[in-house]
């Protein structure tokens, strides 16, 4: 087989990572590709679930003494530390390979080191390779690790009129089904997903990751969340059914903010704890405003149907703008047509100050 580059090898390493995405929180999506001492590829392996084997390990079992000499190419710093797994660092040591090449330092004060204890053991280490699309590839993890609350995307479904209700409060089906498997192929992503209780109480969503053509339920599903300051989730609301994990977060289980309602830093700090290292808030507009008001969206999705509705509530209620000034700046990183609907995906600007 011919050799690859280093740079050749983490892009594989990172597309390689790329598919634990969903299954393995609350760690990271980790890709590796081993290298022997003529540059060619002896193994590859990713973490495809938490508790399962590390990338590093997996590349290690297929190259077996084909690794000694070699360099590992891995898209996060190996691990240091003993948890449901051993440490790379020491599998790596022992396998003999000789240069191990990091594209993202591992910023969990955990599981971090590993690098210095591959230097202290002899083996050459460089950092830096495909960085950014490293770091792209578990930006939820890695933005959730360095300032201990999930990452938060806001999903939403609106006409082109911006409206995501009609006058009468309905809502289901605003978008194709096209968009909704794709909604549902979202929530398969993340460990959470979130609605308000006016949603709960207006449209009785399930929540769950499913297969909307025969309804069979995705393997894992993300922890079901309702943000329900006073309890109102009736008892027999689909979000108690029993699919899925569900949390009722109350302000008297969570902490209530300045009006009474639940304390939104609270919860996510909360989630955080629970393991919860992506989340997908999935509505309504007053939630939604009370997220976006407190910088606490880190991406938007949002499904534009070509519809128009002329009244009826906004996807966007009370997000803290009243005046032009104070408008929130988006940068839109991508836009994709779902069926007939677009899907336009966008990052929230840092504000100043
Ligand atoms: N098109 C879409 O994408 C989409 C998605 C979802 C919903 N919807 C539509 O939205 C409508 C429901 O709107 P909604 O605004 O009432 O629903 P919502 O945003 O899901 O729920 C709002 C409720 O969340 C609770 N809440 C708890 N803590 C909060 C906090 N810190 N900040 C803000 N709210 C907090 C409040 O009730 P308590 O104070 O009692 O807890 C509040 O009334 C429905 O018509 C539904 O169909 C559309």
């Amino acid at each position: 087989m011919a050799s690859v580059s280093v740079d050749e090898a983490m892009r594989r390493a990172i597309e390689l990572a790329g598919r634990g995405l969903g299954a393995t929180s609350p760690n990271p999506v980790v890709g590796c590709v081993l290298l022997d001492a003529d540059g060619e590829v002896v193994g590859e392996g990713f973490h495809a679930y938490a508790g399962g084997p590390h990338a590093e390990i997996v590349a290690l079992a297929q190259a077996g003494t084909r690794a000694r000499g070699g360099t590992a190419v891995v898209t996060l710093e190996p691990c240091d530390h003993t948890g449901r797994t051993g440490p790379c660092s020491h599998a790596l040591i022992a396998a003999g390979v000789s240069r191990v090449v990091i594209a993202v330092p591992d910023p969990n004060p955990v599981a971090s080191g590993g690098a210095a204890t591959l230097r202290a053991a002899g083996v050459q280490v460089a950092l830096g390779v495909r960085t950014q699309e490293a770091e792209a590839g578990n930006v939820a993890w890695l933005t959730s690790m360095r300032r201990g609350w999930p990452y938060v995307i806001w999903k939403y479904a609106a006409t082109l009129d911006g409206r995501s209700a009609a006058a009468d409060g309905t809502s289901m089906w605003i978008t194709s089904e096209a968009a909704r498997i794709d909604v549902h192929a979202l929530r398969g992503t993340v460990d959470a997903v979130l609605a308000g209780v006016g949603t709960v109480l207006t449209d009785d969503p399930r929540l769950t990751a499913r297969n909307l053509r025969d309804g069979t339920l995705a393997i894992r599903q993300p922890l079901r969340v309702v943000v329900d300051s006073s309890g109102r989730t009736p008892a027999d609301a689909r979000v108690r059914d029993g699919a899925a994990r569900t949390w009722i977060a109350t302000a008297a289980e969570v902490g209530a903010g300045p009006d009474g309602r639940v304390d939104l830093a609270a919860l996510l700090a909360e989630l955080h704890h629970r393991g919860v290292r992506a989340a997908l808030l999935e509505g309504g507009p007053t939630l939604a405003g009370a997220f976006l008001a407190a910088g606490m969206v880190d991406r938007i999705v949002g499904y534009v149907a070509p519809k128009l509705l002329g009244a009826g509530p906004a996807a966007l209620l009370g997000a803290g703008v009243s005046t032009i000034a104070d408008a929130i700046d988006l940068e839109i990183t991508d836009v994709t047509r779902v069926g007939p609907d677009l899907r336009i995906t966008a990052l929230p600007r840092k504000r100043e100050g």
